[in-house]
């Protein structure tokens, strides 16, 4: 590398670090990082100046047996350390890690490059804290995921014991963990790109991401069974500025779930089946507030699951869910295509309360193919109306002979399509006008 270049370099890497504490500047820093990713990378494959970090090298065995979890954080240790690093997951191994911490501040961008297998025990019992994650990416600045290897929850024991999670009940003699692990974690990070690796048998959920802003998750596969509880495919929570696109996902929960704080998620391109469907909730559980906006989920897939296109909240809650659109999606085989349930509950009773989460500007456009059980369920609370609803072209067939109508209580709105079950104009305690501003976001 030459001189002016590396002097190039550290000229753009002092300006990201200038601008990365101002909350306001996050996206002069989106646009200053990309700069500085794509200059190392060019460094890198033009004279090597990133430094490779190979997990065998720190001696990681990769035999499927030895417990590799030390080597794994000492590689991390020093690929933090490096101004540019790849930090080197290689092909044709398998390695056994338990609870990892991937944790910065970090001296620059670091590729995590996996190409590899990395695999989880496989008896629940042999970890011995409790961790809510498998693998946990904290605090990063600019991190980047991709190879086509694959990360294995090997979460099979862990389903069975499912039942015992919420009891937190001991058999054997032993105590098992009160909480099944989720695989990849991201926490409190800024410019994070998940690419064209595979997530399989989570324990919990596959991938997610909480209190993250600009992310891409691009070419993942997804992978468990439609048996397996809570395996959510990718989780968004406290997020903005998501996208997830040309990715697969089958798993025993949501394909995606989009919780509370997140705005401006973008879905798309997305293959989904079997599992729940593309979500946004459970939210205001337990008289809470949720608030949750502009989310877009298009040209999409959506396979023998449950649900399609759900919006779930509980009753009590407060807040908004607002600007929403689902376009151009086809639906096969799935049990429920459209659905809001503001009636959301996991017992068998829960009492109606006087407070919900507002929806409102919800667009359904182009939705086509076949359902199993009822085309369209929009269940909205007595109390909180949805608003501004807006149905285009849906045409659901039945799978089986019997058309079964679409259902829709408390929901107006303005349908151009061959479903009609919205009350047109607007209620007469129209939220619009009656929310107090606390309940508003
Ligand atoms: C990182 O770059 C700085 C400034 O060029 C240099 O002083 C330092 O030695 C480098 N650190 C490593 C680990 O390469
Ligand atoms: C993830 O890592 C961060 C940073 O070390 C730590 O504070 C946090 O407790 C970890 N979270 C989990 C759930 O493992
Ligand atoms: C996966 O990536 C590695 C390294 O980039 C490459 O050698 C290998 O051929 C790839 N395998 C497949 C199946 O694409
Ligand atoms: C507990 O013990 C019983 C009887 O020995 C055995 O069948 C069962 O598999 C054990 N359960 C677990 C989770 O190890
Ligand atoms: C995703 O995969 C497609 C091929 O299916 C490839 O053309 C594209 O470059 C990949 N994108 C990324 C960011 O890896
Ligand atoms: C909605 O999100 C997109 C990115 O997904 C963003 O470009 C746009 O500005 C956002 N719109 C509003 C009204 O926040
Ligand atoms: C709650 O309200 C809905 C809609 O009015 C009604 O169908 C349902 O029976 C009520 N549930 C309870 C537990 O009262």
């Amino acid at each position: 590398m030459s001189r002016t270049r590396k002097a190039y370099l550290v000229f753009v890497f002092i300006l990201v670090l200038s601008l990365r504490d101002e909350c306001t500047g996050a996206r002069d820093f989106k646009k200053k990082s990309l700069i500085l990713l794509s200059s190392s990378d060019d460094t890198a494959s033009s004279d090597g100046d990133s430094k490779v970090v190979d997990v065998t090298t720190y001696g990681a065995k990769g035999d499927g047996v030895t417990d590799d979890t030390e080597a794994f954080q000492a590689a991390w240790t020093s690929a933090c350390e490096q101004n540019s690093s790849t930090l080197l997951i290689p092909a044709d191994y398998n390695f056994l890690v338990g609870p990892l911490t991937f944790s910065g501040p970090c001296n620059s961008n670091v590729l995590f490059k996996v190409d590899g297998n990395v695999i989880a025990p496989v008896n629940p019992r042999s970890w011995t804290s409790k961790p809510l994650n498998w693998i946990n990416f904290s605090k990063l600045n600019g991190v980047t995921i991709n190879g086509n290897g694959s990360f294995d929850g090997q979460g099979a024991a862990w389903w069975k014991i499912s039942q015992l999670e919420d009891t937190d009940s001991s058999e054997n003699g032993s105590k098992l963990p009160s909480m099944r692990p989720t695989a990849l974690r991201f926490y409190g990070s800024f410019d994070v790109s998940v690419q064209g690796i595979t997530i399989q048998n989570s324990p919990q959920f596959h991938l997610k991401f909480d209190g993250c802003t600009f992310v891409t998750v691009v070419n993942v596969t997804i992978s468990s069974p439609e048996n397996s509880p809570n395996t959510d495919g990718i989780h968004v929570q406290n997020s903005e500025e998501i996208e997830i696109y040309h990715s697969s996902i089958a798993c025993g929960d949501d394909c995606v779930s989009i919780q509370t704080g997140s705005s401006a998620i973008r879905v798309h391109d997305i293959n989904c089946g079997p599992g729940h469907g593309i979500s946004i909730g459970g939210l205001g559980k337990g008289g809470t507030k949720a608030c949750v906006s502009n989310v877009s989920v298009y040209d999409s897939n959506i396979h023998d699951t449950l649900n399609g296109l759900r919006i779930k909240t509980w009753q009590g809650g407060i807040g908004q869910v607002k600007s929403v659109s689902f376009s151009n999606i086809q639906v096969s085989n799935v049990r429920l295509p459209i659905d809001i349930d503001q009636f959301y509950c996991d017992k068998t009773v829960c009492s109606n309360q006087s407070s919900g989460v507002y929806i409102s500007d919800v667009t359904y456009q182009k939705i086509t193919g076949t359902y199993v059980k009822t085309p369209v369920y929009l269940a909205c609370s007595d109390d909180v109306p949805c608003t501004d609803l807006k149905f285009q072209k849906i045409e659901l067939q039945p799978v089986a002979t019997q058309e079964k109508s679409p259902f829709c209580w408390n929901s107006y709105g303005d349908q151009q399509s061959d479903v009609e079950c919205l009350q047109p104009g607007r209620p007469p305690h129209d939220p619009a006008q009656t929310l107090s501003p606390e309940d508003r976001c």
